[in-house]
């Protein structure tokens, strides 16, 4: 129950779920994840940066008092969501004369969301600086990481970058500094696909405003602090932009075989042609390793056997999830077996509009696949490789 510390005048006080394994009953945590808020102390005033779940309100008041924080003058809000913002109401009604620091669309949210006193909550600029004696905040307007309100703040002395989900990750640590780039950017990368990769562009015209600062260690919302800030920001720059690699993520189901045998041989006929190759079985995979699948994928090749004249359900959500993810994909294909017959690969493609990409062909086989559709999936693998080479796309 006690907090962290991370400098003389900065501690770590928020929550660890260990055990959380799905956040919005959607995306899978094997790791678990954290509920990051921070206090900073100066000669004159204190601050809390964001608040945690409100599921563990007590224990971020035990360890407020633990530290001997008996008042609190500012609630940085960088980010209204409330596994961030839930805890408020509370910090608010025990700290009777704090005020509220977020961005002018953060003060209206917060007021949707949790019925926030509009005369607690004081909107800032961007750039705007609030001194705590000694510790200087800054705050830097980040909209989309995760949502239009959010923002960053920068503790300027001691060059720590308060970084809202930008820079997270779901992983569950005992220590604010337990792990390593080597560990946590694979899980940052999963973070990145699941709740960032969305918002690419926009992250990507903020971006210069976090590289432009001399940055010592990144505190994000969730996950361990960022100890080589460099690198993760590296990462991101990679990340959202517009060049995937030369890779294709085989995403499918099967029923009776077929679909998975015209998978195997077209990952096949790929690796042949060079291309990297991540295959997804829909029945069996882990939706946060398919998203971390469509970040480098330059190519997605849809995969499903026709069920009732359209693809199968699993496949049709894989394709809604895709939409709604927006890689950077360039290319698609569709490939399956039908009985009879249907509209499959038109609802495919039809449901993926987000990704403008290109639709490469599509490879339907009668039952199991004929030697003519081996042919067929060869010539594709032939035209994906060809394609991603044109596109300049690089290796994997
Ligand atoms: Fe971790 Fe978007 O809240």
């Amino acid at each position: 129950m006690q907090a962290q510390q991370i400098r003389n005048n900065v501690h770590w006080v928020g929550a660890v779920d260990w055990e959380r394994r799905l956040f919005d009953e959607l995306i899978p945590l094997p790791e678990g994840t954290t509920y990051n808020a921070y206090v900073v102390r100066g000669a004159e005033k204190t601050a809390l940066i964001d608040t945690v779940d409100p599921s563990f309100a007590d224990l971020l008041f035990q360890r407020l008092e633990n530290l001997g924080v008996t008042s609190i003058d500012y609630v940085v809000s960088n980010h209204a969501e409330q596994d961030h913002s839930g805890a408020l109401p509370l910090v608010l009604e025990r700290f009777p004369t704090a005020q509220v620091l977020c961005t002018a669309k953060a003060k209206g949210m917060l007021a949707d969301l949790l019925e926030l006193p509009d005369d607690r909550v004081v909107a800032v600029d961007d750039g705007a600086t609030v001194h705590l004696g000694g510790a200087t905040l800054r705050f830097i307007h980040f909209p989309w990481v995760h949502w239009p309100e959010t923002m960053v703040t920068y503790l300027e002395e001691e060059r720590l970058l308060f970084s809202c989900d930008l820079f997270g990750a779901h992983l569950a640590t005992g220590s604010v500094f337990g792990a390593g780039t080597a560990e946590l950017l694979p899980a940052a990368k999963r973070y990145f696909a699941e709740i960032m990769m969305p918002f690419r562009p926009q992250i990507a015209r903020s971006l210069p405003k976090v590289e432009a600062l001399e940055v010592d260690l990144v505190l994000p919302s969730h996950g361990p602090a960022v100890q080589e800030p460099a690198a993760m920001i590296q990462a991101y720059r990679d990340w959202v932009s517009d060049t995937p690699r030369n890779q294709a993520a085989l995403v499918y189901t099967s029923m009776h075989d077929s679909t998975r045998r015209m998978i195997r041989h077209l990952a096949d006929a790929l690796v042949d042609r060079g291309v990297r190759v991540e295959v997804f079985n829909l029945a069996t995979t882990d939706l946060g390793k398919l998203a971390v699948g469509l970040v480098d994928a330059g190519t997605v090749v849809l995969g499903s056997p026709m069920v009732l004249g359209g693809a199968h359900p699993l496949v049709a959500y894989a394709a809604l999830l895709a939409n709604a993810l927006k890689p950077r994909t360039r290319f698609l294909a569709v490939i399956g077996s039908q009985g009879w017959g249907g509209k499959m690969v038109e609802q495919l493609t039809g449901l993926i509009p987000n990704l403008k990409a290109e639709v490469l062909g599509a490879t339907l086989a009668r039952g199991l696949p004929s030697a003519d559709d081996l042919v067929a999936l060869d010539e594709l693998a032939a035209t994906i490789a060809r394609r991603h080479a044109e596109a300049g796309l690089p290796a994997a």
